[in-house]
């Protein structure tokens, strides 16, 4: 009995899986694996291993997920080490049923101090924000930093501008202009220091692309007639230029229906009194983020009386400008009859002096606009 005990307690942990759920179960009493020491080489970025017996082929998995057929079937290639502790194992997928698998970076500290809840977005075109929350068992005077890192070039930011919660400790991170990182997957690192206890690392990776919240769409033009409305908008984006939107239009006193579209702008006929909010949303990565928020709603009055037609305003322009000019020439054509005929004071004076007085009523130099009729100001000098 004390040798079937000690003989489980000797079968090495890789060996201990269930049979039923593994498709290529292994054989646990196997006295010479095909495969022995598997490792992580961090500066070349590969799992490897010796390998002894005769496989023909070899699946490495990150955290039990298939990631890529091994190379010459001694060794895989992996890009983008985590900073977290995480599982590498490999698996003989033909030949004889093998696998095994190590934890890599091992885990250091209490995984429950390490920054929780990691979320980062772009938004309002230019900013990059992170936030996390305290690990739950952090030590008090944890301190958690945020790094930002190009997983092609692998170029680091550190953060710059920081919010704290009230004891201090960083939870927010705020980058201000996210066109100097590039469009490639980008890797979110928050490591921490505390007194006493090591502080795992948290990170996230993924296009900034794919994390971006769309600002609202600008309204750029709009216009209507009775018959018919025109709306434009813009969204403004470093990331993204496949978007989609979503109007909500609500016209007079009808229920506001949803209409989404792919163009910029919206036509309708017959508009009458609306009122139109619009919000945009990445076409290309739909399924994953939600819409952006609604434009400012744009009120339309689009209909006859409210406004008058555009003929009629044209026509009682034309008219007013008609009368207007009348009147001046008018006004001149008297002038100018008054220059080239001047009147003779005195013998007028005496014989039709009331009507010479009335006309010089009429004509107060004072009283009209030099501008509108220059002539005038000759015939009055004429005068005196
Ligand atoms: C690591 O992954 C392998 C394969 O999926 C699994 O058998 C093993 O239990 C995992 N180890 C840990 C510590 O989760
Ligand atoms: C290795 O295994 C394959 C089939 O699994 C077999 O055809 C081949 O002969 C074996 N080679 C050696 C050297 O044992
Ligand atoms: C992290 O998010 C989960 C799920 O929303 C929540 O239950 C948990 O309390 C959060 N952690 C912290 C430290 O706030
Ligand atoms: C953002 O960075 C780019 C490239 O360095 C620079 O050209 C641009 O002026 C910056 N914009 C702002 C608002 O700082
Ligand atoms: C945190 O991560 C950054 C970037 O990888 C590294 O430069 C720094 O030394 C780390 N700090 C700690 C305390 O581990
Ligand atoms: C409204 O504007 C459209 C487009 O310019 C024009 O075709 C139409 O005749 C106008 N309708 C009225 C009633 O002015
Ligand atoms: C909208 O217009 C305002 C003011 O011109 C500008 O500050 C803002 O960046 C614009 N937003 C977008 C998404 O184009």
């Amino acid at each position: 009995m004390a040798f079937v005990c000690l003989a489980v307690f000797l079968v090495p942990v890789s060996g201990l899986l269930p049979p039923d759920h593994d498709p290529y179960p292994i054989d646990i009493s196997d006295p010479d694996p095909p495969i022995k020491n598997l490792r992580m080489e961090p500066e070349r970025k590969r799992l490897t291993w010796d390998l002894h017996g005769n496989v023909s082929e070899i699946m490495c998995f990150i955290n039990s997920k298939a990631f890529t057929k091994a190379r010459k079937k001694t060794y895989c290639s992996i890009p983008d080490l985590s900073c977290q502790a995480t599982n590498y194992s490999i698996k003989v997928t033909k030949g004889q049923p093998f696998s095994t698998w190590i934890q890599y970076p091992s885990q250091e500290g209490n995984p429950r101090a390490a920054a929780e809840n990691l979320t980062c977005w772009v938004h309002d075109v230019d900013f990059l924000t992170c936030s996390w929350a305290v690990g739950r068992e952090a030590p008090r005077d944890v301190q958690y930093h945020l790094y930002l890192e190009n997983l092609d070039s692998y170029e680091k930011w550190p953060c710059s501008q920081y919010r704290a919660d009230e004891q201090g400790t960083n939870v927010q991170c705020r980058f201000h202009n996210i066109s100097v990182f590039s469009k490639d997957l980008t890797r979110f690192l928050v490591n921490g220091t505390g007194s006493g206890s090591k502080i795992p690392c948290s990170e996230t990776t993924d296009r900034l692309a794919k994390i971006e919240v769309l600002a609202a769409p600008n309204i750029t033009s709009r216009w209507c007639n009775q018959s018919y409305s025109f709306m434009q908008w813009q969204v403004r984006s470093h990331l993204n230029d496949d978007f989609k939107y979503e109007l909500q239009i609500q016209k007079g006193t009808e229920l506001a229906y949803k209409q989404e579209i792919y163009k910029a702008f919206l036509e309708l006929n017959n508009p009458g009194t609306y009122t139109v909010q619009v919000r945009a949303r990445d076409a290309t990565f739909s399924h994953y983020k939600p819409w952006g928020p609604w434009s400012v709603p744009q009120h339309f009055v689009c209909e006859e009386g409210a406004r008058l037609p555009v003929w009629l305003t044209s026509l009682l322009i034309a008219l007013g400008t008609l009368l207007a000019m009348g009147l001046v020439l008018r006004f001149c054509r008297f002038s100018v009859m008054q220059k080239l005929f001047p009147p003779i004071p005195h013998m007028k004076d005496h014989i039709n002096g009331k009507l010479q007085n009335g006309r010089t009523m009429t004509w107060d130099p004072d009283q009209d606009s030099q501008e509108e009729c220059p002539v005038a100001e000759v015939q009055v000098l004429g005068e005196t």
